[in-house]
């Protein structure tokens, strides 16, 4: 019976991943890929590892309701696999247009090559690929993360520019390997490079989760002594390493300095709070840009090759006053 039974779900298993539907999240839409009137997206995303990302699902998937759009959803739960996989089945459904969030910048040159023989057009959305052939994918829709850890290392450097003493940094890093962790540490370090009192002391990753940004920060606390601030690649690791400062009977934003990337909405309020000192925004909100740039490729219509989001910095002050509005 068990053997009849565990038979029944691989073949429906097999069937789901044949079709990418099931408890990937696909929205099982109705008219046919590719062939019907309606354009048909197939989207996958890189996990529900943060804030950040729950709010990036949420408004791909109102944005495509909005435009008309039927959208083919998987989340890869953070696996490079896995979204190879799920580009493989939308090729093979020939819906219209693939746009994905890379979970890490290499290996992709091999099935978007796939999808270019398909004909079907590839937008890169929140994260960079490394290819060297751009001509894999139509564009790039997306944060300058290299500039937002700029940011990061300006506001440290303006705090401390009257200082002299040593300022020990330790950096809980993003996914190894992705587009933000890379780009956020190389953009961080190029600013307070510039002046040898800045040490990062220590640099791990926490994998954007909360979870393991706690964890390695109560490592980081064993480890590293008087720890002036911490560099989170991301509000969730940064929310982490609160619980475990805290934990460690210090105060968060006053005994450690804490600067965090994203402002989500529980970022802001720690930041509102004090418990953060300093968000560089990084806005989730990519759905409306992506919708009109995936009718405008399969319209075959140009479009630009780079497409920039537009995001801004908040201070303690300046998240009481937009906190309340805060949409995500
Ligand atoms: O790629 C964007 C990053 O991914 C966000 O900063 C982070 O929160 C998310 O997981």
């Amino acid at each position: 019976m068990f053997r009849r039974i565990s038979a029944l779900i691989a073949i429906g298993a097999i069937g789901m991943a044949m079709t990418g539907c099931g408890s990937d999240g696909d929205t099982g839409a109705s008219s046919a890929p590719g062939g019907g009137d309606k354009l048909v997206m197939g989207f996958s995303q890189v996990g529900a590892e943060s804030g950040w990302r729950t709010a990036n699902t949420k408004s791909v998937q109102e944005s495509a309701a909005a435009a008309g759009i039927e959208l083919k959803f998987s989340d890869a739960q953070q696996k490079q696999e896995n979204q190879i996989k799920a580009i493989r089945s939308y090729i093979q459904q020939k819906v219209d247009v693939i746009a994905f969030s890379p979970v890490v910048e290499s290996g992709w040159d091999p099935v978007l090559n796939e999808a270019k023989r398909a004909n079907i057009p590839v937008i890169l959305t929140d994260r960079a690929v490394d290819s060297a052939d751009t001509s894999l994918y139509k564009t790039f829709l997306g944060s300058d993360f290299v500039e937002e850890g700029r940011k990061a290392g300006q506001w440290l450097v303006e705090q401390y520019k009257d200082k002299t003493d040593p300022v020990t940094i330790v950096e809980l890093q993003g996914t190894t390997g992705s587009a933000p962790a890379n780009d956020r540490k190389a953009g961080f370090q190029e600013v307070i490079g510039s002046d040898p009192k800045f040490k990062i002391a220590a640099s791990q990753t926490g994998d954007f989760t909360r979870a393991k940004g706690k964890e390695v920060m109560e490592a980081f606390l064993k480890s590293t002594p008087n720890i002036d601030v911490l560099f989170a690649h991301n509000d969730d690791m940064g929310l982490g390493a609160i619980e475990a400062i805290e934990g460690a009977g210090k105060v968060p934003g006053k005994d450690i300095v804490i600067i965090t990337i994203d402002a989500v909405k529980d970022g802001m309020q720690a930041l509102a709070d004090g418990k953060i000192n300093y968000i560089v925004e990084c806005s989730p909100l990519l759905g409306p840009q992506l919708m009109d740039l995936a009718q405008k490729v399969v319209k075959g219509e140009q479009v630009p090759a780079r497409v920039v989001t537009e995001e801004t910095t908040f201070t303690q002050e300046q998240a009481k006053a937009v906190l309340a509005e805060r949409k995500y």
